[in-house]
């Protein structure tokens, strides 16, 4: 195995599902309305797969594709893929072979990371070092998550409902082809103290006989439930934090950052970040007003759009940070 003195990302893709979701139509199925969903936390709409049959590996697909020919590779080139997602197609197996075969990869490795809104960077932590150490050239880096059918579309999910929406991005990571390019700075956390603030309790391996009974679903013990305050604060708290850690260690300062590229949970949050790091709103990407919160799928989703929009290009400085259920949280800078 031959060692890469650095990886970078070859090439960025995203895929939305067609059909909008505003939140005028969420409030024909439960008691909320647009004033309340825009105050709280920045969403207009949110897209929704079209049908049923429509999984994560589904909209990772277009996503995957579009970051290939972004990077000037094809499938053939790719020789492993990390798939992040907390809504997996099914159960098991993960969503990453499930990619791999609608890819035409057999035999290539998949493996499914499930750290939820932190899922892009957790993946990115294991896609460098893969790269760095040789072991693998390409890897096809994906986030994508089908939440539509997950959330409780009526009053009693209504909470956590109004927030997410689906969709997916992708990346290649790959050796960094132009000096001076490269992850430079790459640091994950987690603390279960926080576990059951975000989170879907069945069905359940823990449970005895069974892991979902019709019980549990009368309870709605399949949908996930969040105490929102709590998530709000270490956010706020988390993502600067660990801002700091990485820019401090790729030494780049915040008015060196060219873009900001956080999670999309709540324009909220994000506003109260950027002030707490000094890094202008004009430099952070918010699209949450578009898509709500698509977890694993966010980060890629929005440098996508932002390479696209010409808001970053090759020798960019990009940070890219992440807070989520867990909890899990972690940041990147890039110079891409
Ligand atoms: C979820 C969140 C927007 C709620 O905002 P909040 O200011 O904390 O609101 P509260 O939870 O205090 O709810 C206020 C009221 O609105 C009600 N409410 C909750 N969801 C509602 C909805 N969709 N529409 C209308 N009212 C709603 C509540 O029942 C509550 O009513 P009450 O005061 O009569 O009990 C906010 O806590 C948040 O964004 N947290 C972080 C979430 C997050 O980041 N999650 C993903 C992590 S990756």
């Amino acid at each position: 195995m031959k060692q890469i003195a650095a990886s970078n990302i070859l090439g960025i893709g995203h895929y939305v599902p067609t059909k909008v979701v505003t939140n005028h139509d969420l409030a024909k199925l439960m008691t909320t309305s647009d004033e309340w969903i825009q105050q709280r936390s920045g969403i207009k709409e949110r897209r929704f797969i079209e049908h049923s049959g429509i999984g994560a590996s589904d909209l990772a697909v277009p996503a995957s594709k579009m970051a290939l020919e972004h990077a000037g590779l094809e499938a053939k080139d790719i020789d492993a893929i990390i798939f992040a997602t907390l809504s997996p197609d099914h159960n098991f197996p993960g969503s990453g072979c499930f990619l791999g075969h609608k890819l035409g990869l057999p035999g290539v490795p998949a493996l499914d990371v499930r750290n939820q809104c932190s899922g892009f960077l957790y993946g990115l932590s294991v896609a460098d070092a893969w790269v760095r150490a040789g072991v693998y050239k390409h890897v096809l880096l994906v986030g994508a998550e089908v939440h539509s059918t997950g959330v409780e579309l009526a009053d009693r999910g209504r909470d956590v409902a109004v927030l997410f929406g689906d969709g997916a991005g992708a990346a290649v990571i790959g050796p960094a082809t132009e000096p001076n390019t490269a992850v430079k700075a790459l640091e994950i956390h987690a603390d279960g103290s926080g576990a059951k603030d975000l989170w879907l309790e069945a069905p359940a391996s823990a449970y005895s006989p069974h892991r979902l009974t019709h019980e549990m679903i009368d309870e709605g013990k399949h949908f996930p439930a969040m105490n929102g305050k709590q998530v709000f604060r270490w956010a706020t708290e988390k993502m600067p934090e660990v801002s700091r850690a990485v820019m401090s260690e790729a030494k780049v300062t915040p008015d060196q950052i060219d873009l900001f590229v956080p999670h999309q949970a709540n324009l909220r949050i994000n506003q109260m970040v950027c002030a707490k790091l000094g890094i202008p709103e004009s430099k952070t990407v918010a699209n949450i007003e578009k898509y709500g919160n698509t977890t694993a799928a966010t980060i890629p989703l929005g440098l996508s759009e932002a390479w696209r929009e010409g808001r970053c290009r090759r020798g960019s400085n990009v940070l890219m940070a992440a807070f989520g259920s867990g909890y899990t949280w972690g940041a990147a800078v890039l110079t891409l």
